[in-house]
């Protein structure tokens, strides 16, 4: 009898680990940021220092979906490969560490340097879930904390909060940047439909400078972590404002949008009043850029959406970051744009490229037969030297299929995911999402990365990009090109990348 229930009880174990095996390990992507285990939301801290860059996140270690926030932690040396360091900042009896910023704090304006050595000062919003059930409207507050071992281990100011609530509900997830021309630090905080711009000598005393965007841009949603930085535009320096919101993002849900224009160390001021989105695709969110770059401008983003970021299909692990990507401005005709590449640190983990020039095709093709077995995580780049009708298939021999190409007509990219797998777990995920091309440039590039349960498109050189995850229920391995009439490929390029998952 006792050896029964122990051959029961080994196979329920058994069981038990094929199970949560599945539950996700065959989604878990692998060039990007995932955690080992538990759930995951935005990037939070995100700071080069000494040669390291650092990626904290919004954490929660006890499940796999949203809980008491802690800030958990990665660290990587080319943006590609992140080793996932031990928890760095714990709820505390202020509450949930939402998201926020850190800095090098090279002038020790905190005064918490010691011995010469500058530290890395973390600025996040205190959530007090207690005030929260009990209706207050100032449960949301900004605090610092600072580290002296480059980021191992942090010490909570001692006066936190620094940045007191004065009656918004939601006031939240503060990015901190040094303006030079006036030598002090600037906040830019979310604070329900619009920014709020605060400064500071030394991260501690803050005064309110100004708002900006209660009537301008989207407002489908509340107005979440913003990020505030300059990219030149031919030797002159642009300021740009990212905003994400959710819900009201162009394919529903969570999404980012950002404004071009000028920032006086008081006001920003739009260039434009239109709304102009960093990635048009579904699974983008809540992104910003690394602090201590210099004039690099490396953004990463949560790759999922609050529509149903907690009920994708994994239960050990959910949800992943974006590859980093580097910004730039573009000029498009009389449009200024931000364009997004992957960065070209990526080309550490590439194979060699299988390249096939001037390819005819009429109708459809097989490119897998072409390229030989497809496995991703890979990038495939298109170049034509006439934009028309085209779509890329990856499917499985399930019949299930992922599409991605292009509409002449309606000149938009598209994303088409409605039969891409495992798709019920929320009414609006089998979905086709559309995203607008700017350039009317006559031939047409598309990238797209793609890893196991992601995919993301940078057409025309980044001024369309596309992110996407999906969960086909067995690897797609078939490709299959289809285009309206005859067509000539200029260029097609296959690289396999290797995965950056630690063995
Ligand atoms: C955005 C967000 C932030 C908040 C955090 C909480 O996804 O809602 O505004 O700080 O997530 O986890």
């Amino acid at each position: 009898m006792v050896i029964l229930l122990c051959i029961l009880l080994t196979r329920g174990m058994v069981k038990a680990q094929t199970t949560s095996q599945q539950g996700g390990e065959e989604y878990r992507p692998q060039i990007h940021f995932s955690p080992k285990a538990h759930w995951i939301n935005d990037p939070n801290g995100m700071v080069l220092n000494k040669g390291v860059y650092h990626l904290f996140f919004q954490y929660y270690p006890d499940s796999s979906v949203w809980g008491p926030m802690h800030w958990g932690h990665a660290t990587s040396k080319d943006l590609i490969h992140w080793v996932e360091k031990p928890i760095a900042i714990y709820p505390d009896s202020l509450g949930y560490i939402f998201s926020g910023s850190a800095v090098v704090d090279k002038n020790n304006t905190t005064g918490f340097g010691k011995k010469g050595q500058a530290p890395l000062v973390a600025i996040f919003t205190h959530h007090d879930p207690v005030g929260e059930k009990a209706g207050s409207n100032t449960f949301q507050n900004q605090s610092i904390a600072y580290s002296l071992d480059d980021g191992n281990t942090w010490i909570k100011y001692a006066g936190n909060p620094v940045l007191k609530n004065p009656g918004i509900t939601d006031f939240r997830d503060p990015k901190v940047m040094w303006y030079q021309a006036q030598k002090k630090w600037i906040m830019t905080l979310a604070t329900k439909d619009r920014v709020t711009f605060f400064s500071s000598p030394d991260l501690k005393e803050w005064t309110k400078e100004s708002e900006f965007g209660q009537e301008l841009g989207a407002h489908g949603g509340v107005w979440e972590c913003p990020d505030l930085f300059t990219l030149e535009d031919a030797g002159k320096k642009v300021w740009v404002l990212i905003v994400s919101i959710n819900p009201g993002g162009p394919n529903k849900g969570s999404a980012t949008q950002y404004f071009l224009g000028d920032f006086d160390g008081k006001s920003f001021t739009p260039f434009s009043i239109e709304t102009k989105w960093i990635d048009y695709g579904t699974d983008n969110y809540a992104g910003v850029t690394w602090s201590n770059t210099g004039n690099r401008k490396i953004f990463l983003g949560w790759m999922s959406n609050w529509q149903y970021a907690t009920v994708v299909p994994t239960t050990n692990w959910r949800n992943a970051m974006t590859l980093p990507r580097e910004l730039q401005l573009k000029h498009v005709g009389s449009n200024l744009l931000i364009a997004s590449q992957p960065v070209s640190e990526l080309s550490g983990i590439q194979g060699k490229p299988i390249v096939i020039e001037k390819l005819k095709i009429s109708d459809s093709l097989i490119l897998s037969k072409k390229i030989g077995a497809v496995k991703f995580p890979c990038r495939l780049t298109i170049s034509m030297e006439k934009a028309s009708d085209f779509s890329l298939s990856f499917s499985n021999d399930l019949g299930e299929e992922l599409l991605v190409g292009y509409d002449k007509k309606l000149n938009q990219y598209f994303i088409d995911r409605s039969k891409s797998g495992k798709t019920t777990f929320e009414k609006g995920f089998a979905a086709r999402h559309t995203a607008p091309r700017f350039t009317s440039r006559s031939n047409i590039n598309i990238s797209l990365i793609l890893d196991v349960s992601s995919v993301e498109l940078f057409a025309d050189g980044g001024l369309t990009t596309m992110t996407e995850i999906f969960f086909p229920n067995k690897p797609y391995s078939k490709i299959l090109l289809q285009q309206a009439g005859k067509a000539v490929i200029k260029k097609l390029e296959y690289i396999k990348l290797r995965s950056t998952l630690q063995k």
